[in-house]
């Protein structure tokens, strides 16, 4: 074959691909944006991925059901919080449902999963909960964003807290999964560093909540506080538990505030007292979150809780990005650089993303009173994570 001819044919193949691509192309930017939400919506965490729903979707609402001029379309999955059924779950929504982005999920182990399948794919992420600090670490992407917190954050925040309050023997215990041990880890790292000692680390598999047996430890261990990471269903019977045991009259305990969010209703007087950091509270009373609250209870008669706030974040960051390319969200640089130079006004407060696209963001202090966690202070402010392994 000559080769004036080998690129006539090619030339004519292209030709042929660009007239099938041609109608796909523009459909991708103005057509309905598919948004995969890949979510709990059973187990112990079941609340939580519906709180983020509502928050997502009450950010589109406000936005006349539009982002970045594209109609929103929903495609669900529930993850039932399963690591095992993750990447099942997640290659429906990229290779079936052909979605533009996925926004998932609550549980570190399936969001892990989901980082993996959006980095072979390519397919934008935006994680609105789980804290695993590989997902911006060295999971890291371009096109991975997190509108939450990493697992380190309140559990680093919560350290220094224990330490100047001059505690010096402390038990942790928590579920045997990523979120637990790195909430842990971040809670040791500033606690020793403040001059305190972990004497044990307590455990149990995700989602287990027979806690007795554990409970007889730490009475016997008698250390000067106890750490906590649990969320969801477990954290409520965690709290009441560790009441019933008698031993909330006797070792202070303190948690990652998950521990007491989306969850007083169930604790009730179980719960009063306790002290956890978070990145959001239920008393900052700034403009933005009291219009974010009020529109909240409005749309579904439920007080917002964090999930619901990370939830509209993460559709905030979609809007920023896509607004930046006029809703074709395949220019994924320009859509990062957008989202990465924005200040995101939260309820919890504006943050930026760090260089991993993690919020570096106020860590408060804050104390269950009735069935609010009041922000009684700023445990850490504008605490970054260190993106440990990251490279971008
Ligand atoms: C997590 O698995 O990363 C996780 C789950 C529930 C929370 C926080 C973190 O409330």
């Amino acid at each position: 074959m000559t080769l004036h001819r080998k690129h006539f044919i090619l030339g004519g193949i292209a030709a042929a691909c660009w007239a099938i691509a041609a109608p796909a192309f523009a459909q991708a930017n103005t057509g309905k944006l598919k948004v995969g939400l890949m979510l709990p919506y059973t187990g112990t965490f079941a609340a939580l991925g519906v709180a983020i729903e509502n928050g997502f979707r009450l950010h589109v609402a406000e936005q006349g059901g539009k982002l970045g001029g594209r109609e929103i379309e929903f495609v669900k999955v529930d993850d039932e919080s399963d690591p095992a059924k993750a990447t099942d779950n997640v290659n429906k929504l990229i290779k079936r449902d052909s979605v533009d982005v996925l926004v998932g999920t609550v549980h570190s182990g399936v969001a892990m999963a989901m980082a993996k399948a959006a980095k072979d794919s390519g397919t934008m992420l935006i994680v609105p909960n789980a804290g695993a600090d590989a997902v911006t670490g060295p999971m890291c992407a371009s096109h991975i964003f997190r509108s939450s917190f990493s697992n380190w954050q309140p559990g680093y925040a919560m350290g220094e807290v224990v330490a100047k309050k001059g505690h010096k023997k402390v038990v942790t215990i928590t579920w045997k999964y990523a979120a637990g041990d790195e909430s842990v880890k971040g809670f040791k790292e500033a606690f020793e560093k403040g001059g305190g000692q972990v004497v044990k680390d307590l455990s149990l598999p995700f989602p287990n909540v027979e806690f007795q047996a554990l409970l007889t430890e730490i009475a016997s261990l008698k250390p000067d506080a106890v750490y906590t990471f649990f969320a969801g269903g477990g954290a409520v019977k965690f709290v009441k538990d560790y009441a019933a045991a008698g031993l909330k009259k006797s070792i202070p305990l303190y948690g990652a505030g998950f521990l007491t969010d989306g969850t007083l209703e169930a604790q009730g007087a179980d719960a009063d007292g306790l002290l956890t950091t978070l990145h959001y509270g239920d008393s900052l009373d700034s403009a933005k979150d009291k219009a974010f609250r009020l529109n909240y209870v409005k749309a579904y008669k439920l007080q917002p809780d964090v999930y619901a706030v990370q939830g509209y974040d993460a559709a905030q960051m979609l809007a920023i990005g896509l607004n930046a390319v006029k809703g074709d969200i395949t220019k994924k640089p320009e859509f990062a650089a957008a989202v990465e130079k924005a200040r995101i006004d939260s309820p919890r407060g504006p943050f930026t993303l760090g260089k991993t696209h993690n919020p570096v963001q106020d860590i408060y202090l804050r104390q269950v009173s009735g069935k609010e966690n009041k922000v009684i202070g700023v445990a850490s402010k504008s605490l970054a994570d260190p993106g440990r392994g990251c490279r971008m």
